[in-house]
Formats: C-alpha cells, sequence, structure tokens
C-alpha cells in the first residue's frame, strides 16, 4: 500500500485528481472506475478543472461507477447517475455512452449487476478505480461481513451507512435500504486502486483497514492484499493512523 497523506481536503481532491489526470493522458483509452459521495466532489471539480484550462481530454476514456440505490431513477437527485452527471459528465468531453452507471430501476436487477460485471470484462477491466471509504470500513456498498470474492450484486445498506448517508435525504426514511453494488472481487480486479478520505469520522476505519487484520470484517482491509494501491488521506482521516501506527 502506498500513502500520499495531505493537510487538508482541498490538497486530497488536488492530488487525486492530479492522478487521475496523469494515467488519462499516458492512456487515453483507459477504464476508470468511479465512485459518488461528499468525498469525490472537489476531485472531480478539479478535473473538470483541468479539462477546461487545461485541454484533459476525455474523448476515449470509458468509465463505470461503483454502485447505484435501488428503486430511485437516473433522474432523481440522488441517484448516483444523476450525481455523476452533475459533478463530471457534463462538463467534460466524454460522450454520453462510454459513462456506465447500474440502473437502479432494471426490471431484473440481478441480471443488470450479471451484464455489468460482462461489460467490464469486454472493456478490458478496470484501469483505475477510485474508491471512498465508509466510517465502518465498506467500500462501495460492501458492507461489514460480504465475501471477499463478492461480484457485482443486489447489497442491503447496513443501518451505519443509512445513518451516514441520511444527510443527502430529506429524511432517514428516504434512503434506500437496498442497492446494486460492484463486489469486493470485482474492485480488486482493477489494475490500480486510489482510495481517497477525508474528515476525522473516517480515521478509526482508516486505521482498521491498514493496520488491522485482513479480515471480511472490514472491506477495505482487504485492499492490504492488492499490488497497486494507494490512499490519498487528509490529516484529520490519517489522523489515528499516525498516531498508532509510527510509520508516518
Ligand atoms: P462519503 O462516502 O464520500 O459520502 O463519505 C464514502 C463511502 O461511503 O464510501
Amino acid at each position: 500500500m502506498n500513502f500520499i497523506i495531505t493537510e487538508s481536503s482541498e490538497e486530497m481532491s488536488r492530488k487525486a485528481a492530479e492522478l487521475f489526470a496523469q494515467r488519462i493522458r499516458s492512456n487515453p483509452n483507459i477504464v476508470l472506475g468511479l465512485a459518488t459521495g461528499g468525498t469525490p466532489e472537489k476531485m472531480y471539480a478539479e478535473l473538470v478543472r483541468l479539462h477546461r484550462e487545461e485541454g484533459l481530454d476525455f474523448s476515449r476514456v470509458t468509465t463505470y461507477n461503483l454502485d447505484e440505490y435501488l428503486g430511485i431513477p437516473a433522474t432523481h437527485d440522488q441517484s448516483y447517475r444523476y450525481f455523476m452527471n452533475k459533478n463530471l459528465f457534463d462538463h467534460v468531453n466524454i460522450p454520453r455512452e462510454n459513462t456506465h452507471v447500474l440502473n437502479g430501476m432494471a426490471a431484473d436487477p440481478v441480471k443488470e449487476c450479471r451484464d455489468y460485471e460482462d461489460a467490464i470484462k469486454k472493456a478490458g477491466g478496470i484501469g483505475l478505480q477510485l474508491l471512498g471509504i465508509g466510517s465502518n470500513g465498506h467500500i462501495a456498498f460492501n458492507e461489514p461481513g460480504s465475501k471477499a470474492d463478492s461480484r457485482t450484486g443486489v447489497v442491503t445498506l447496513t443501518g451505519n451507512t443509512v445513518k451516514d448517508n441520511a444527510r443527502f435525504f430529506e429524511k432517514a426514511e428516504d434512503v434506500p435500504k437496498q442497492a446494486l453494488s460492484m463486489g469486493n472481487g470485482t474492485i480488486m480486479e482493477a489494475k490500480e486502486i486510489i482510495l481517497i478520505a477525508d474528515k476525522e469520522s473516517k480515521a478509526e476505519a482508516i486505521l482498521k483497514s491498514v493496520e488491522g487484520p485482513v479480515t471480511e470484517d472490514v472491506p477495505a482491509s482487504l485492499l492490504q492484499k492488492h499490488t497497486n494501491c494507494t490512499f490519498i488521506l487528509d490529516s484529520a482521516a490519517a489522523a489515528k493512523l499516525k498516531k498508532e501506527s509510527g510509520r508516518f
């Protein structure tokens, strides 16, 4: 595992965007795995700036998002398709057909997930995967206890995640309780992984993921087994790791 510890959420976002930009420049046909949530918003804003001001070219890039809520349409302002359009796709020159987000309204969600796996394989696999981390150590919507080799499928959110995500909805009851999510096994097959985290609320999950045992109880700890994984953290998210591990 590699680490970049930054002073602020802004610096974390800039560093992550820089890394994505480098990989896109060196491989314009790259397949990216993308994440949603509060953490990547400023990183996407920086990628939009790099496109506008420095000509970063997305015209041959393909993307696959990690997850989507089950039962809400792409037009819903809390759907992850809506988030991606608003934060990135609407502002860069990526052909819309190159962007893939699981369909939360699919008539057959299991088939939707199977087809998504097939499509990723056909595209040659994910070249660079962006991840956030839940305060419970989840990656995508793979909650504690999900299998290390799980594939894209229908998952149930824990009470902890529903609570964490309630801030995006009017009422906690409005947060969908199920989602479609890439599996841990799917994520681990990406050639390179960047995990970003800011905020003190992530510090414990980061510590466990890095210094704790590799366990399905903390899905992000599975990343210890990945051969090309970098954590980009702000000082708040890195605080416990710095204190306990003595390596920084
Ligand atoms: P957040 O979510 O970026 O909104 O904190 C991250 C996650 O749950 O993976």
